[in-house]
């Protein structure tokens, strides 16, 4: 029987590549289904080109919506999909409503469902990818934890599946193309100094829907001194457009969403990154860049405990006071990124292994 990896956006993408990297190595028959949440070439197929990836044996072409109706659309077309026995588990990587209806569907079809990235929590109920992977995480049968705290909030929630502490497969993937992006020339093209930008990434909803906490992140970040390059969501784009909110803080430089090549050499060169993406801060961490990210809480905690991480919220003034400190303390902050919690690298390699005993 085979195994089906089901992803619709770009982060499920990233956490999927090593789990199919491996698949392909040992052996294991594993079909790649995209739910077509994401659709822009820059935020899929770009990603599935650059990690050199079998086209999906199905894309759903689902797209966007409300949260409920991508959840249920999905849900319906994959059901079509995954009927007749012909899985023995279905593999579901991350928090998205992709990831959530992956889940539904498989374990009201009796399949059993694998959850990568699980136990990651960050307490607040009003982020939808709060809610996704909690649900997921109680209805899997197994659950990949990335660290030794995600393994304990599943504990602590007595989920019923089985909890492999595996390590994250972001990191399998980042440690992969880490040389290939020092080559990669996106310095140049943007015309970019080393060590002396700024990196903005922003697109959660709670963060770009409400206009008031928009126009809050975008002052702040237009009122530091550090040229900032932004790399745009679409959902942003559309915001900021909707929202008549003017760049005119002539600091912040709007661009094309990048690679993934692209983007961790943008990160390993920059001076500091602000987000509000959860695997761009663990990305930052990898690449010994301090961050600052805009949220009031972050499910990636391990990483504020070191002293790398700056959870700042969406005030302007917060915003420009955490810059300000990580410029003037650069080199002991530099100096407290500690050893890595997210594992050693080979998490594909144990994810695949505990799926092929398992089927
Ligand atoms: C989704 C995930 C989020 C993840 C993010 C990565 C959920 C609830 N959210 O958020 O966890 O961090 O992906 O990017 O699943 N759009 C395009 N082109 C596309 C896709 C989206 O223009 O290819 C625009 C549309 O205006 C759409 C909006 O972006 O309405 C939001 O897209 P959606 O898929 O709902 O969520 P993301 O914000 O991408």
């Amino acid at each position: 029987m085979s195994v089906a990896i089901v992803f619709g956006t770009r982060p499920q993408i990233v956490k999927s590549a090593p789990i199919v990297y491996e698949a392909l190595r040992c052996g294991l028959d594993l079909e790649v289904i995209h739910t077509g949440q994401h659709y822009d070439y820059l935020l899929s197929q770009v990603f599935i080109k650059e990690f050199g990836l079998p086209e999906p044996v199905v894309n759903l072409g689902v797209g966007s919506g409300s949260h409920a109706y991508q959840t249920g659309e999905i849900m319906l077309r994959l059901e079509k999909y995954l009927v007749g026995g012909r899985y023995a588990l279905v593999l579901i990587p991350g928090d998205t409503n992709s990831a959530l209806a992956g889940a539904l569907t498989s374990v009201k079809l009796g399949i059993p469902v694998a959850h990568v990235e699980a136990g990651a929590r960050c307490y607040d109920m009003s982020m939808a990818e709060e809610v996704n992977r909690r649900l997921i995480d109680h209805c899997s049968r197994l659950l990949f934890a990335p660290t030794l705290n995600c393994k304990r909030n599943l504990e602590k929630e007595s989920v019923v599946g089985e909890i492999y502490l595996t390590g994250d497969t972001m990191y399998d993937v980042f440690l992969r193309f880490r040389d290939k992006a020092e080559k990669s020339d996106i310095l140049e093209r943007l015309n970019l100094v080393n060590g002396e930008y700024g990196l903005l990434t922003l697109h959660r909803a709670e963060n770009v829907d409400d206009p008031v906490r928009l126009k809050s992140i975008l002052e702040g970040v237009g009122r530091t001194n550090v040229e900032i390059v932004f790399p745009i969501h679409p959902r942003t784009a559309n915001r900021i457009r909707e929202f008549n909110i003017s760049l005119e803080h002539g600091n912040v430089r709007v661009v094309d969403p990048v690679g993934y090549v692209d983007m961790l050499k943008l990160l390993k060169h920059a001076k500091l990154v602000l987000t509000d993406s959860g695997g761009l801060q663990k990305e930052a961490f990898w690449s010994k860049t301090p961050c600052v990210t805009l949220r009031d809480r972050t499910e990636w905690v391990e990483t504020v405990e070191a002293g790398v991480n700056f959870l700042v919220g969406t005030d302007a003034n917060r915003i420009i006071q955490a810059v300000r400190f990580i410029e003037d303390n650069y080199d002991l902050i530099r100096g407290r990124f500690c050893e890595n919690p997210f594992g050693d690298g080979c998490a594909a390699r144990r994810i695949v292994d505990i799926v092929m005993r398992f089927i």
